[in-house]
């Protein structure tokens, strides 16, 4: 048995690839930013290409950093941004068009026709999902009706469909396997996650050829080898990063939940093998697939978190590195009055708003750089008890605390303002790279490098808990002036 476990974390903004130990340490870790294309206003591409380069460099570059022979790897696990969706043509491997990304939103206009036509309350039943631009099926067709209008080719299975998991592990075994896990299946708006198979109506209405779509296979199981230096190394861990999150939070049970602040934010509770349907705008979700054995999610999920903080950086050149944040919004004892509502890409849950937009509001002549940067972090605060609220009234459970991760989850101004604004504590774990723990706990069990669960459970650490300390008055009022805020920000692309 190898000595490690080599885990990739293909995510929006960069491509990683992390390397454990049985005791979870972290002997290397190699990112590489990825290049967001933004060919109009709303639509947002990656190059496949530079998916699948960028993220074989960052392996071959933490085997090299760390020392570790490649003989010593016991398994690969992968976590992957879901939705996005690639199209290949099989005999060259060549992508057709762009990865359309999961924050684009060229698609809204089909998701009013699926909605005209009547299919919301069987997508609602059979996916779990609500029907938005979000989701990969529109994508998938955006890219047919351009690349194959008339479906010949992919009816013949000459092009093939794949999230960002299929299309790595498509390229890594050299084109022998064509699978997708539960997990990033449950989010393609064609997988009816209760009977665990893609579903004829919709690849009917949303005219999909089922001859290109990969086989759906379990999160923790052997799918093929890849060669590294001549050694032949499995893939056996696979599933959505969001999901990979949970498990590596060990969140097992029902009722255990996580927030991870990375490009987004996604809130996710399992409920066991029971799929709990939302009356609060959360999606039901596949939570992880083993053995055969199905478990559930709720997830509430926020399109704009972290990425907030980038924009800050990149587009309005506020600081130099996302880290800079945290001290400049500490300048400011609040905002100032300013809330900052960060709908670049239409709103999420609870609000599901594909034409809302961002919106700055609240600016006196007093409003400095840092009120601004201070009303960015609060945002995302304020998005996540968005979440937990409808979450709670969902469940009818109340969150004793919420389990931080993510990139974001690094800045302790951010984690006191969430916990202050929820009136709960935010427990943040020893590992913050959760997504990736957790894909390795996947692809480590599947080849018996941990023995189960409990094993994994035994080795969650603690960090850091932020305690709440802020007067309900404050917080109603702050509150209260978010959702103003927000509801400026609604229906702004339509009108
Ligand atoms: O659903 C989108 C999500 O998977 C993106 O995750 O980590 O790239 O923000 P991330």
């Amino acid at each position: 048995m190898g000595k490690y476990i080599l885990t990739l974390d293909q995510g929006t903004t960069s491509s990683r690839a992390i390397l454990f130990d049985a005791e979870q340490n972290i002997l290397g870790l190699a990112q590489k930013e990825l290049t967001q294309i933004y060919p109009r206003e709303g639509w947002v591409e990656h190059d496949p290409m530079e998916i699948w380069s960028s993220q074989y460099a960052v392996m071959m570059e933490v085997i090299a950093q760390s020392g570790a022979a490649p003989g010593d790897i016991a398994a690969i696990g992968l976590a992957n941004q879901r939705e996005t969706t690639v199209v290949w043509e099989r005999s060259t491997g060549r992508p057709v068009y762009n990865a359309i990304c999961w924050q684009c939103r060229r698609t809204a206009d089909l998701v009013d026709r699926l909605r005209s036509d009547g299919l919301e309350e069987h997508i609602r039943k059979t996916t779990g999902l609500l029907p938005d631009a979000y989701f990969s099926a529109t994508k998938l067709k955006w890219i047919l009706d351009h690349a194959d209008p008339r479906r010949e080719r992919a009816k013949r299975g000459e092009l093939l469909f794949g999230t960002v998991d299929t299309w790595l592990v498509w390229k890594l075994t050299g084109g022998k396997a064509h699978v997708t896990d539960a997990t990033n299946a449950s989010r393609t708006m064609l997988y009816d996650i209760h009977r665990g198979c893609w579903d004829d109506t919709l690849l009917q209405a949303i005219d999909i050829p089922a001859a290109m779509l990969p086989q759906v296979v379990d999160c923790s199981q052997v799918y093929g080898c890849t060669d590294i230096a001549g050694a032949s190394v499995p893939i056996s861990g696979m599933a959505g990063d969001q999901q990979a999150a949970l498990f590596g939070q060990t969140c097992f049970s029902p009722g255990e939940a996580k927030n991870t602040y990375g490009t987004g934010c996604f809130l996710l509770m399992n409920t066991g093998s029971t799929p709990c349907v939302s009356q609060n705008g959360l999606l039901t979700t596949v939570a992880m697939s083993r053995k055969g054995e199905v478990q559930y999610a709720l997830e509430g999920s926020a399109f704009t978190g972290g990425a907030v903080i980038q924009w800050l950086r990149d587009e309005m050149g506020f600081f130099a590195e996302s880290r800079d944040a945290e001290p400049l919004a500490r300048k400011v004892n609040d905002t100032g009055g300013v809330y900052l509502v960060p709908a670049f890409t239409g709103l999420g849950a609870p609000y599901w708003d594909m034409y809302a937009r961002g919106c700055l509001i609240g600016i006196t002549r007093g409003t400095r750089r840092e009120h601004i940067i201070r009303a960015a972090q609060e945002s995302i605060a304020y998005q996540v008890w968005d979440l937990v609220s409808a979450m709670e009234k969902d469940t009818g459970l109340s969150l004793s605390a919420l389990n931080a991760d993510g990139g974001a989850s690094r800045d302790g101004f951010l984690l006191q303002f969430q916990s202050d604004i929820l009136s709960k504590p935010v427990r943040r774990p020893m590992i913050r790279e959760t997504t990736a723990l957790g894909a390795a706990y996947l692809a480590g069990l599947a080849v018996g490098f941990w023995r189960d669960t409990e094993e994994l459970k035994s080795l969650w650490r603690q960090d850091a808990v932020f305690q709440p300390n802020m007067a309900q008055e404050r917080r109603s009022a702050l509150l209260s002036g978010w959702h103003r805020a927000v509801g400026r920000s609604r229906n702004w692309a339509e009108a």
